[in-house]
């Protein structure tokens, strides 16, 4: 009887260490197949032409080439220009900016450092490393307190371009991440009301799904033109797409 209950009780934890195993095994798997999609991910990243390109010209992200598509296909960012720049870390944008609103004759056609014609205003909740010339505040743009600090800093003046890569935290909740994109955008569209020239341009980033058809209705109540862009440095499995607002349908509150 002993002996019986001894076999047993062995072929019990036989399986019980099969079956650990087994579990062991499926958790390797899983991690060798992330390991797979963290080097496939890191391959596509550091072939990308885009973050060569922003390596070689100094700029922080590849998102610089999203915005500089976009102005050069509307013209929007010109010398003297008034620039808020809404999720700005980590600067790239501000640095194509700040570079365009430097004299022609610097390097490049475009200075990173020394002259600047013109004014940016950034901002964003994570810090930024300092840009010279640009004016930066850490904060949420959803905040009042936020808000009040931008229009001091404006102190009166409209924005000739107001741009805008916010993106929240995804939680993948798709209607809670449509809802959060929305009300950036839409938060976005009401400071151009308080504080854009009436001639002047809002770019946004956005996404396919929920909340696109909504904002480009908001978008054509607010501007007299709306145009849609898909850079081509903005990667084709990103449902992330741009709208560009041109001349503003009532004129801002702030006078100049
Ligand atoms: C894609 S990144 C911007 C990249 C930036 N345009 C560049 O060129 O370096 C999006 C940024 O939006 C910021 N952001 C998201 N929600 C925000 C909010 N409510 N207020 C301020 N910034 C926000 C994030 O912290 C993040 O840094």
């Amino acid at each position: 009887m002993v002996g019986f209950s001894a076999m047993n009780l062995a072929l019990g934890r036989g399986k019980l260490y099969l079956r650990h195993v087994r579990i062991i095994k499926a958790k390797m798997k899983v991690k060798t197949q992330s390991k797979k999609v963290n080097k496939a991910w890191l391959n596509d990243h550091v072939n990308d032409p885009y973050v060569i390109l922003a390596k070689r010209e100094g700029y922080r992200a590849r998102a610089a080439y999203k915005l500089k598509e976009i102005d050069e296909a509307f013209q929007l960012i010109k010398p003297g220009h008034v620039v808020v720049d809404l999720g700005s870390s980590p600067g790239a944008w501000s640095q194509y900016v700040r570079r365009k609103l430097s004299p022609k004759t610097a390097v490049g056609g475009g200075a990173a450092v020394g002259e600047l014609n013109g004014s940016i205003i950034a901002i964003d909740l994570l810090p930024m490393e300092p840009i010279e010339g640009v004016v930066f505040f850490q904060g949420d743009f959803c905040e009042q307190g936020m808000l009040d600090k931008l229009a001091t800093e404006l102190g009166g003046r409209l924005a000739d371009v107001v741009v805008s890569d916010m993106a929240p935290n995804l939680s993948g909740i798709h209607s809670a991440d449509a809802a959060r994109v929305e009300g950036l955008v839409e938060l976005a569209v009401d400071f151009c009301q308080s504080h854009l020239k009436p001639q002047g341009a809002l770019v946004v980033k956005l996404f396919h799904g929920g909340a696109y058809d909504p904002l480009v209705k908001l978008f054509k109540q607010s501007f007299h033109t709306v145009k849609p862009m898909k850079p081509k440095a903005s990667r084709d499995k990103s449902t992330e797409t741009f709208l560009v607002g041109l001349g503003l349908k009532s004129v801002a509150k702030t006078q100049q």
